[in-house]
């Protein structure tokens, strides 16, 4: 008798009770919830003051570029219907919530000249909507929607949104910081910058031949940096949050044992995750892209590298200025070293000499580039948590995308369910990984994808003008998941 005492004793204080699927229940401090962004959800495009974005530019002037021609004028409509939003995810039972602030709602213009109260009102009301229901905030500064004046001067390649940005941020921590304890100054900067600025793959849709995304990227570093020391400055004291970023990447698997392909495994994700990732922990961009960009620069016959340089001084400014890593991952690829007689599918970034490609097996989805691969999920954790020396990391995003409106949406339940056995797996090899934010609460504006693309845990009905939300099957299997912290 005693025996199966001390096993049930042993099955809840070791929290082995879960499932087959991963045994071990996530702990309790562990933050779980879903994420959105502003640009994706609100709608509101126009209304009580907002400003134009670049994504609003696009879509107006440039329709084409989106699938369907669609647009997100209205979207989800969460502008006005926050109230039933944040109802749905108590009823999910969410402990944090990951959302957007957008720019051009607080500063119409992109600058100081104008604050626009009633934009400031809308997030102090969700974010007070969110706390009255326990739900924390983890509040993203910028997610790709950057006020089109600031474009028309040039946007982030132009260093004065260096400044821009600093005097944005300190009106949010100003009006919101007493009540936001988790901060991310900037969404997936490599698709700002590679993204907007080289690939055409998101606005402004400028190509500026292998120059811009490096210039973009040194300015966001900066404003992130800045960002975090006026915070120190001015608010830490306070307010008494962590700021982090959001960084993307893929998981990317050597083809084969040879030390090439080795190599350009670890490099695609110094070009993708550490790109970012080793300024603000570091200080400076990896070596290996230093070797890489500046290689191919003077092969192209360039005076010196596209890749610029931090001064001593900016080293010691960017060096440290995270309290967390936020990390999206979604999907891996396999690499291997670049050879130029074989082509392949994807070239992620040509600077970086790698090949990469999709095994066959691998499950598609509606996204070209997300092929469900759950394992590289613990993998890229621990890669992450060996190359910044333990810091906190949040999983900021992870998710799937289904055509058309289905409710039965099982790849979904398994998507997530896997990928969360790899996060719990990844705590177990001893990754400080804290938090996981799934994407997406609900369909939304995939950008060029437009509505096509769907993340959704509730499925939304842009033809229906109230836009109503039903909840798809995974719904309940998130439920009971966060309920239980078990697989
Ligand atoms: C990353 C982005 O942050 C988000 O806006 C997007 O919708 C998802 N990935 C899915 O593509």
């Amino acid at each position: 008798m005693w025996k199966i005492e001390l096993l049930i004793y042993s099955l809840v204080i070791v929290g082995t009770s879960c499932s087959s699927v991963n045994n071990k229940k996530f702990p309790d401090s562990f933050l779980l919830g879903t994420a959105t962004a502003a640009y994706q959800i609100e709608g509101a495009w126009n209304e009580d003051g907002k400003g134009e974005n670049i994504w609003d530019r696009t879509c107006h002037s440039d329709p084409t570029r989106i699938f369907n021609n669609e647009n997100a004028d209205i979207a989800c409509d969460s502008y006005h219907k926050y109230k039933e939003d944040v109802a749905l995810l108590k009823d999910l039972g969410v402990s944090v919530y990951r959302f957007s602030i957008s720019w051009s709602r607080i500063l119409p213009t992109g600058y100081l000249n104008e604050i626009n109260q009633l934009g400031i009102n809308y997030y102090k009301n969700l974010i007070s909507e969110l706390k009255a229901n326990n739900i924390e905030p983890l509040v993203t500064i910028f997610h790709w929607d950057l006020p089109q004046p600031l474009q028309d001067i040039g946007g982030f390649p132009n260093d004065r949104i260096i400044r821009r940005y600093v005097e944005y941020a300190r009106v949010v921590f100003d009006n919101f910081g007493d009540d936001v304890k988790y901060w991310i100054t900037f969404n997936e900067p490599k698709q700002t910058c590679r993204g907007g600025y080289a690939a055409l793959g998101d606005a402004p849709f400028i190509n500026s031949s292998g120059i811009g995304e490096y210039l973009c990227t040194h300015n966001l570093l900066k404003a992130h940096a800045e960002t975090y020391h006026m915070y120190n400055k001015e608010f830490r004291d306070k307010q008494n949050g962590h700021i982090g970023i959001t960084i993307d990447t893929v998981w990317a698997e050597p083809d084969s044992k040879d030390k090439a392909d080795v190599e350009a495994a670890d490099r695609l994700i110094q070009f993708t995750y550490g790109w970012y990732a080793h300024p603000v922990t570091h200080g400076d961009y990896p070596e290996v892209m230093k070797q890489f960009v500046g290689e191919r620069s003077a092969k192209q016959g360039f005076s010196e590298s596209r890749l610029p340089k931090f001064s001593k001084a900016e080293i010691h400014g960017m060096k440290n200025t995270v309290d967390f890593l936020g990390l999206n991952y979604y999907t891996s690829v396999m690499a291997k070293h670049k050879n130029d007689e074989e082509k392949t599918a994807i070239d992620w970034d040509q600077d970086s000499e790698v090949d990469t490609y999709f095994k066959p097996e691998w499950p598609s989805t509606a996204s070209s580039w997300l092929k469900i691969v759950p394992w590289g999920m613990r993998k890229i954790l621990n890669w992450v948590n060996k190359n910044y020396e333990g810091l906190p990391i949040i999983v900021t995003e992870n998710g799937v995308s289904e055509n058309g409106t289905t409710l039965e949406d099982d790849v979904r339940i398994d998507y997530y369910r896997d990928h969360l056995s790899g996060v719990r797996d990844a705590l177990d090899d001893g990754v400080n990984v804290i938090g996981y934010t799934a994407w997406s609460m609900m369909d939304n504006f995939e950008w060029t994808r437009g509505y096509s693309e769907k993340f959704g845990l509730y499925s939304v009905d842009f033809n229906d003008p109230e836009r109503k939300r039903t909840p798809k099957k995974s719904v309940s299997f998130f439920k009971q998941f966060l309920a239980t912290r078990c697989l």
